[in-house]
């Protein structure tokens, strides 16, 4: 068994946390579009969020710098996969927490997360 395979099998059953991570594999999002969603599903009335005038909420925390955060509210690693995740189903990916199902579908939460990762 060569070493890629052994990689490859380490990786089927460990994870792939020990290879060096290229950033988003298959990620891709429109940000002007996410701006668009943002308003759209009335993001603002929960949340401060930078670049977008009208978003002044303040009932879950301020989206400030949120692209470069070490995690999603407190728990989940912050990668581009799991802020749409999150952004799908945030009761999901945090049972009890107080943001709700909002009904975002996959490409609407890739679009609302490029966006969010221009916040850096
Ligand atoms: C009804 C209020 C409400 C709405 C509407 C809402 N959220 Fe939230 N959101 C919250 C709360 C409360 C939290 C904090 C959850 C926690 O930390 O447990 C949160 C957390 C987040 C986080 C993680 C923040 C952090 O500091 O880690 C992101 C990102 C986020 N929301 C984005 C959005 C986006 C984008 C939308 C619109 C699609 C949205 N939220 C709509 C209430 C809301």
């Amino acid at each position: 068994m060569g070493p890629l395979v052994a990689t490859a099998c380490a990786c089927l059953l460990f994870g792939c946390d020990a290879i060096p991570q290229q950033g988003p594999v298959n990620f891709s999002g429109n940000p002007e579009r996410g701006v668009a969603l943002i308003k759209q599903y009335g993001c603002g009335s929960c949340h401060l969020i930078p670049k977008i005038a009208e978003a002044t909420g303040n009932v879950g925390p301020p989206l400030l710098h949120i692209g470069t955060r070490t995690y999603i509210a407190g728990f989940i690693s912050n990668s581009p996969e799991n802020m749409s995740l999150w952004l799908q189903d945030p009761q999901k990916a945090l049972p009890g927490n107080a943001m709700p199902w909002m009904g975002i579908t996959p490409q609407d939460s890739r679009d609302i997360t490029a966006f969010l990762y221009t916040l850096k």
